[in-house]
């Protein structure tokens, strides 16, 4: 037995955690679902196996779970395992939770400072063949694409210099190629960042550090046909907080926002520096170039959305006035001036996904997730709070939006975006549906370009599905033996 966890916002309700590993062969399916969509959908999922040391810990320091639902024919059968990381393994075999606060080490217990401590929980990103779970505050862990049993842990092969990978990768869906890169690549609250790339056949081709102005969080970047861009939002870490005992991240206005910009073909020594008013952003939709003219569409708000961060850092901030939006971000490198310009393209919200065939190009399809209090109450779901109840189609050029919810007491987890081989079709969405009042879970698949209709099959659980960080779809042509 182990200890019940405490019933904080956290570890309660539908965020109560799961620790479920299980095989369900052919799921119950109601509707149609189209032969078309074979493939493989991955979830990373934060789902502790045992309560905090330390009495309270944040939702994203959840041991990683990965679940698999596997579509062939019209059935989808269901995998879900841990991803056996060295933490795990060292709580199991202490029978407690032996790690402190989030992403501090000087909190832990004694005995294996120094040692990997992912959670390994954020994002399953698949390249070359290979599922690697991955958290951006270590090297990711790779799985077996079919039976999610944990290899070990990834790093190229020897080849990865860099201590982080980032859980956001970009691939580029002309060349294969994987871009990615880690922050504190150097060790705890440094600002080295490597900026990396991988080829199509998996090989890290390019690594090359630089020193960003501050250590900052640098959840996702942007890559487009010609640039590379960074991010750097006010939230800060510093390793002596670390070693008092504190927290990793603090809102920290002062630093404003921080943007790198360099050319693809160039290096990091060319990384021109942009700076703006503070704002808060996790997840970036798209980004493309047009000559000196880059464009970056980022969901971003004013303040940092994380519950646990605001308390760290002593700021109170009203849900109400967090100004979220989908913003635009127009750079012109012609200019010598170091300032964007912004402009609002739709409500405030996250996880935004295009068609992976748009990735880095001038585009016209978002699908994105907001809260919007008249589709029903705060349904707590995920490390934030109030999940998201709304499915968002919004045409970015012109401005044309189409919106689903499932109901007043249905919290939607992040969409996967299926394409089509029928011409001129827009493909599918899916995503799980939370179903508060019954405590369970199914998934919606709902058709990209009329998602407003509502689903055209739902996909039952018999089981509650804890809210998952990231996931990622990958068609049966990529996966070897499919
Ligand atoms: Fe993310």
């Amino acid at each position: 037995m182990t200890k019940p966890f405490p019933q904080t916002m956290d570890f309660a309700g539908f965020n109560a955690p799961s620790r479920i590993e299980a095989d369900i062969y052919d799921l119950v399916v109601e509707g149609e679902l189209p032969a078309e969509i074979r493939g493989h959908w991955y979830r990373s999922i934060p789902d502790p196996q045992y309560p905090p040391k330390d009495g309270w810990d944040t939702f994203i320091s959840g041991d990683g779970m990965v679940s698999l639902f596997r579509f062939e024919d019209g059935h989808v059968d269901f995998r879900q395992r841990y991803v056996m990381t060295e933490r795990l393994k060292r709580d199991r075999a202490a029978r407690r939770g032996l790690h402190g606060l989030y992403r501090n080490p000087y909190t832990d217990e004694p005995g294996f400072f120094g040692e990997s401590r992912t959670a390994s929980n954020t994002t399953p990103v698949f390249h070359a063949g290979r599922i690697l779970a991955a958290k951006e505050d270590d090297r990711p862990y790779e799985l077996d694409p079919n039976t999610l049993a944990t290899i070990g842990p990834y790093d190229f092969g020897g080849a990865l210099k860099s201590l982080t990978m980032t859980a956001h990768c970009r691939p580029d869906p002309e060349t294969g190629e994987l871009y990615f890169f880690g922050y504190e690549a150097g060790g705890l609250a440094s600002r080295e960042v490597a900026f990396c790339i991988a080829d199509k056949t998996g090989k890290l081709i390019r690594e090359e550090w630089f020193e960003a102005p501050f250590v900052s969080l640098i959840h996702d970047f942007a890559v487009t046909k010609e640039h590379v861009i960074f991010p750097l939002q006010p939230v800060s870490a510093d390793l002596e907080r670390l070693k008092s005992g504190g927290a990793h991240w603090v809102w920290d206005p002062d630093q404003g926002t921080q943007v790198g910009i360099m050319p693809r073909g160039g290096s990091v020594k060319d990384l021109r520096w942009f700076k703006g008013p503070p704002s808060s952003f996790f997840h970036f939709l798209n980004a493309y170039s047009d000559g000196d003219k880059v464009t970056v569409d980022v969901c971003a708000s004013d303040m940092i959305v994380f519950p646990f961060i605001q308390e760290a850092s002593g700021v109170v901030a009203n849900p109400a006035e967090m100004g979220g939006r989908l913003a635009r971000w127009s750079f012109d490198l012609s200019r010598n001036e170091d300032s964007w310009t912004e402009t609002v393209l739709g409500p405030g919200g996250d996880m935004p996904r295009t068609a992976d065939k748009d990735a880095m190009k001038d585009y016209e399809i978002a699908y994105y997730q907001t809260y919007d209090p008249r589709n029903g109450p705060p349904m707590v779901s995920g490390p934030v709070g109030a999940g998201f109840n709304t499915v968002i189609r919004l045409n970015v050029k012109t401005g044309a939006m189409k919106t689903l919810s499932l109901g007043p007491h249905v919290t939607v987890q992040e969409h996967i975006h299926i394409p089509s081989s029928q011409p001129r079709h827009e493909g599918w969405l899916a995503f799980v549906c939370d179903l508060h009042d019954e405590n369970l879970s199914e998934v919606a698949v709902v058709e990209a370009e009329h998602l407003d209709r509502g689903p055209i099959c739902r996909i039952k659980i018999p089981m509650r599905l804890r809210c998952q960080v990231h996931g990622t779809w990958v068609p049966a042509g990529a996966l070897p033996g499919f």
